[in-house]
């Protein structure tokens, strides 16, 4: 049997650098099922749907075929035979992502890719629904998260040091309204699993929180 790692967690919280580095270390793959779901964020918005339709998201999504493959260890993310994963990192993309993830049919494609992949390789999968609902049979659970002000912060900081210009209180507030859609929606929202162990990296360095999960998976 695979071994199945599930991280969990709000926007900016630092799971995919944590994940990427704890699968690096332990030869596991490293699944970034956001990646997935901002991938049929994209297919909808080169094709104008509106996201708030629910019926246009349910028809346009059969159209999206999302797939994963791995080059030099690093996961690309396959939409209709083209490698979008150089264009899925914006924050447009990733707030459609969030809109596109509130409906169930969207998730329901997802859930069989990801399920998949799991129960073939030993892999640290990272989310906002992998322990609860993806992966329930996961060990161990972890469910990464970090103050609002923090998450914001570093986002800041990334966006300055790649020159683009960014005003604090304005990504507070989009790191907050992305908060509130992921952890209210009906189907499969963002909530730590009964069996996770929260680990808060607001004063933690990547380092430490690594060290911290790659203890909980030794154990
Ligand atoms: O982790 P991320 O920022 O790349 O995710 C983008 C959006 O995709 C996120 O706001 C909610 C959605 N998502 C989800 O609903 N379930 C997952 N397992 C992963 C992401």
């Amino acid at each position: 049997m695979s071994i199945n790692v599930a991280i969990d967690g709000p926007a900016g919280a630092g799971k995919s650098t944590i994940a990427r580095r704890v699968a690096a270390e332990k030869g596991f793959i490293y699944v970034d099922t956001g990646a997935m779901f901002r991938a049929i964020g994209l297919y909808m918005l080169r094709n104008g749907i509106d996201l708030e339709d629910k019926e246009a998201l349910e028809r346009e999504c059969q159209k999206a075929e999302v797939t994963i493959c791995y080059k030099d260890g690093e996961q690309n993310v396959i939409l209709n035979g083209e490698n979008v994963s150089g264009l899925i990192r914006t924050p447009e993309v990733g707030d459609a992502a969030s809109k596109v993830s509130v409906n169930g049919v969207v998730r329901e494609r997802l859930l069989y890719l990801q399920r998949e992949l799991a129960s073939t390789s030993d892999v640290v999968m990272d989310g906002r629904d992998i322990g609860t609902v993806v992966l329930p049979n996961a060990k161990p659970k972890i469910y990464l998260t970090a103050s609002v002000e923090v998450r914001a912060m570093r986002r800041f900081k990334e966006l300055q040091e790649k020159g683009q210009e960014a005003v604090l209180e304005e990504i507070q507030e989009q790191i907050r309204e992305r908060d509130d859609r992921d952890m209210h929606r009906d189907i499969a929202p963002l909530k730590q699993a009964e069996d996770a162990v929260l680990v808060d990296t607001s004063d933690m360095t990547i380092e430490e929180a690594c060290a911290a999960i790659l203890k909980l998976i030794e154990s």
